[in-house]
C-alpha cells in the first residue's frame, strides 16, 4: 500500500475487513443451520456406509427402530397383501403346516413363535433390518441371499420344511409385510433393536446339566405341554441346521423373551442360566438336517457352529458349549 494515501489505505483496510466479517457471519449462520438440522446427521452417515457397497455385512447404527403403526397400513390390494403377510407370520402352521389349508410344507410351528408380535418386537428376532440388508452376502450359503431366500431358509430349518415358490401369493405377502416393517429404516443400516442381543461369554462351557434344573423350574410349565405351547426339541421342533441350535442365538433370545412375558426392560433369566438352558434344549433330539452344502469356506463358520470340519483346531464339544472365549481369540488372529 506504499503508493496510496492515507485515505485510499483506510478504505482498503475497511472493505477488507468488510469481507472477513461477511465471511465470519456466512460460517455462524452455516453452523446454526446445521445444529438446527440435526436430524440430517443420519443421513450422512448412510452417505458413507453407502460409499462402501462393497462390504456386503449388514451396518449397524445408533437407529433405533419402531414398527409402524398397524392402522396406517395403507388400504387397498397393496394393504391386503401386507395384512395376510402378517397372517401368514403369525399363524403359519394354519396355512402351510401338516394340515395347511394353502400347502403342507412346515411343521407346527409358526414364524411368530420365534418372530415374536409379528416380527415387531425389541430383540426378539424382529424384521427391522430385512428391508434395509436385503440381498445381503451370506457365508452360510456362500452367495447373495434375497428376502425370500431367506423367508426359506426359515422354512426349510426352524420348520422343518420346504421352501416356497419365489413367486408364490405367499412369499410375495411376507416380503410385502416385511418391507412395509422397515420402510423407514435407512438403506444398509442394522437398527440397533433388531433381531438378537447377543451376552457376553461365559468363562466355562455352557452346561446342560445345570440348564436342565432351569428348564424344569422356568420352562417346563408351558413348554412341556406341547398342544398349547410351541416345542423345543422333539419331531415337531426347529432341526439342527436352524439358527436357534446355535447356543449363542438360543441364549441371546431367551434371556430378552423367556419366560414369556420377559422383554429386554424386564429380565428374568441371568446369563449363566441363558446359556445353561440353551446348552441343555440344543443336547435333546430333533430333526436332522443334510448341512453338507453349507459354509464352503470354513473360515466363516461361526465360532458356536456345532458341526466340523473347522478352520480351527478346537473340538467340536467346545464349538458347541464352549468356552468360547478362546476361540474367538483363535479367530481374530
Ligand atoms: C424356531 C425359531 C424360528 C422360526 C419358527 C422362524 N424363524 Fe426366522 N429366524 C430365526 C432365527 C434364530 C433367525 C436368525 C438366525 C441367524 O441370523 O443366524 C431368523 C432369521 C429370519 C430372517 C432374517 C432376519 C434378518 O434380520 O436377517 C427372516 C426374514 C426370517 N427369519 C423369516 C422367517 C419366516 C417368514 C418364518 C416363518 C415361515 C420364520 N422366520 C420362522 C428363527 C426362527
Ligand atoms: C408362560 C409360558 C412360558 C414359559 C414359562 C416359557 N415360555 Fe418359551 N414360549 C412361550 C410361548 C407362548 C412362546 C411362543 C410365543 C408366540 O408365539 O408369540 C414361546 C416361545 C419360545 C421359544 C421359541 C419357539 C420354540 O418353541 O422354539 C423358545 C426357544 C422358548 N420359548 C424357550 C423358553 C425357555 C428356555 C423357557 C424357560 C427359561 C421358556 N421358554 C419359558 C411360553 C413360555
Amino acid at each position: 500500500m506504499k503508493n496510496l494515501s492515507e485515505r485510499e489505505q483506510a478504505a482498503v483496510i475497511f472493505s477488507r475487513s468488510m469481507v472477513l466479517i461477511a465471511i465470519f457471519f456466512v460460517v455462524i449462520a452455516a453452523m446454526i443451520i446445521s445444529v438446527l438440522m440435526g436430524s440430517e446427521r443420519p443421513a450422512l452417515t448412510t452417505v458413507l456406509v453407502k460409499q462402501n457397497v462393497s462390504e456386503s455385512l449388514p451396518v449397524t447404527d445408533d437407529y433405533t427402530w419402531k414398527a409402524p403403526d398397524e392402522s396406517t397400513i395403507p388400504m387397498g390390494e397393496v394393504g391386503e397383501e401386507i395384512r395376510y403377510g402378517k397372517e401368514l407370520i403369525s399363524n403359519t402352521a394354519k396355512y402351510l403346516g401338516p394340515k395347511g389349508s394353502v400347502a403342507q410344507i412346515a411343521n407346527v410351528m409358526n414364524c411368530q413363535n420365534c418372530h415374536h408380535e409379528a416380527g415387531t418386537k425389541d430383540f426378539a428376532l424382529n424384521y427391522a433390518a430385512v428391508k434395509s440388508t436385503y440381498p445381503q452376502f451370506k457365508a452360510r450359503s456362500g452367495t447373495l441371499v434375497s428376502i425370500a431366500d431367506r423367508i426359506n431358509g426359515c422354512l426349510e430349518r426352524s420348520l422343518n420344511g420346504s421352501g416356497l415358490d419365489t413367486n408364490s401369493k405367499e412369499m410375495l405377502a411376507m416380503i410385502a409385510y416385511m418391507k412395509w416393517l422397515g420402510k423407514d429404516v435407512p438403506d444398509r443400516i442394522r437398527p440397533k433393536n433388531a433381531g438378537i442381543m447377543k451376552l457376553a461369554f461365559l468363562d466355562r462351557a455352557a452346561d446342560p446339566l445345570k440348564g436342565k434344573v432351569v428348564y424344569l423350574g422356568k420352562c417346563k410349565t408351558c413348554h412341556g405341554n406341547t398342544k398349547n405351547y410351541p416345542p423345543l426339541w422333539g419331531e415337531n421342533s426347529y432341526n439342527d441346521g436352524a439358527g436357534l441350535y446355535r447356543i449363542s442365538n438360543f441364549a441371546g433370545f431367551v434371556k430378552n423373551n423367556m419366560p414369556f412375558g420377559a422383554s429386554y426392560q424386564h429380565i428374568v433369566l441371568s446369563d449363566e442360566e441363558a446359556w445353561d438352558v440353551a446348552a441343555f434344549v440344543n443336547s435333546q433330539p430333533r430333526p436332522h438336517k443334510d448341512q453338507a452344502e453349507d459354509w464352503k469356506d470354513l473360515s466363516t463358520k461361526p465360532i458356536d457352529f456345532p458341526f466340523g470340519p473347522y478352520a480351527d483346531n478346537f473340538s467340536e464339544e467346545q464349538h458347541k458349549y464352549g468356552p468360547f472365549e478362546g476361540i474367538a481369540r483363535a479367530h481374530k488372529n
